[in-house]
């Protein structure tokens, strides 16, 4: 019996052991946890300050934001907020539809379940590799997002990126140049390390914008699970006491 339970036990926390990583170093790892409230705060400020000015959030509420991160009202309206908003208002931003497409060509797309449809492996590749391309309308280009219409509003933190081509062969035998890695040409305000961690929140904040109700959802979880665990014990010594008078 003892070995049942302790093979009960392992399987309830198999899930939490281990996570699969890749080989491909062109494709970064984000390292989402979002029980860590000081980097979805961290998080939540890099969104409002580089973000804003042209995405929204309209799904997220600033105070179901506060009370989720632990943010104090007073903090949330100086820092987070712009003047004019309650605390009870949407994450909806200034800029018309119209207007971000005459400067953009293209509206920036509300960020609300971004994490979602793209992954936070793809949004942490995406802010790892802009890359410096003159032939494009903000000087950039994006690995991960081929000719995106959007700048590199991260460039004072990362610094600037530059491609370094390599020479590949096609299967019809020509030759054609392809990016092989991107090398920092411009230092930013932060180290390559400072810069995955700052990247690594934005990430994090965006993962819980996309479900905020995951937090509750995981708490509610550990108690459940423990609830069970402590039932089996008892569960367990109920049966013992039933069929010791029969053995
Ligand atoms: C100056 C305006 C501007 C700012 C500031 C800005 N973006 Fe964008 N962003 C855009 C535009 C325009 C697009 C659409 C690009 C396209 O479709 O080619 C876009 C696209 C994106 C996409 C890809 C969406 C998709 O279609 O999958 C993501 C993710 C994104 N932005 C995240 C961010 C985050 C996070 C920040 C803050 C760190 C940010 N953006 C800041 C203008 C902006």
């Amino acid at each position: 019996m003892e070995r049942i339970i302790f093979l009960f036990v392992i399987a309830l926390l198999w899930p939490l052991t281990g996570s699969a990583t890749s080989s491909d170093p062109s494709v970064y790892k984000a390292d989402v946890d979002i029980t860590d409230k000081a980097s979805l705060q961290r998080g939540a400020r890099i969104f409002v300050n580089y973000c804003m000015g042209c995405h929204s959030a309209s799904y997220m509420r600033y105070n179901r934001m506060g009370d989720d991160l632990g943010i104090e009202e007073s903090i949330l309206q100086s820092n987070l907020m712009f003047g004019t908003e309650k605390s009870g208002d949407t994450m909806t931003i200034a800029m018309q539809k119209e207007d971000a497409e005459k400067f953009f060509g293209i509206a920036a797309p509300d960020l609300s379940v971004i994490a979602r449809s793209r992954g936070a492996d793809w949004l942490f590749t995406y802010f790892m590799t802009f890359y410096r391309d003159d032939s494009r309308p903000f000087g950039v280009n994006n690995l991960a997002f081929k000719d995106v219409a959007m700048p590199h509003v991260l460039w004072e933190l990362q610094g600037i990126q530059k491609p370094v081509f390599k020479i590949i062969e096609r299967e019809d035998g020509t030759q054609q140049e392809v990016i092989d890695h991107l090398e920092l040409e411009t230092p930013g305000l932060l180290d390559s390390d400072g810069y995955q961690n700052t990247v690594n929140d934005l990430v994090n904040f965006l993962v819980y914008v996309g479900e905020p109700a995951q937090i509750q959802r995981r708490n509610v979880g550990v108690i459940v699970i423990l609830y069970l665990l402590v039932l089996l014990v008892i569960v367990y010594l109920l049966k013992k006491e039933y069929w010791k008078d029969i053995h």
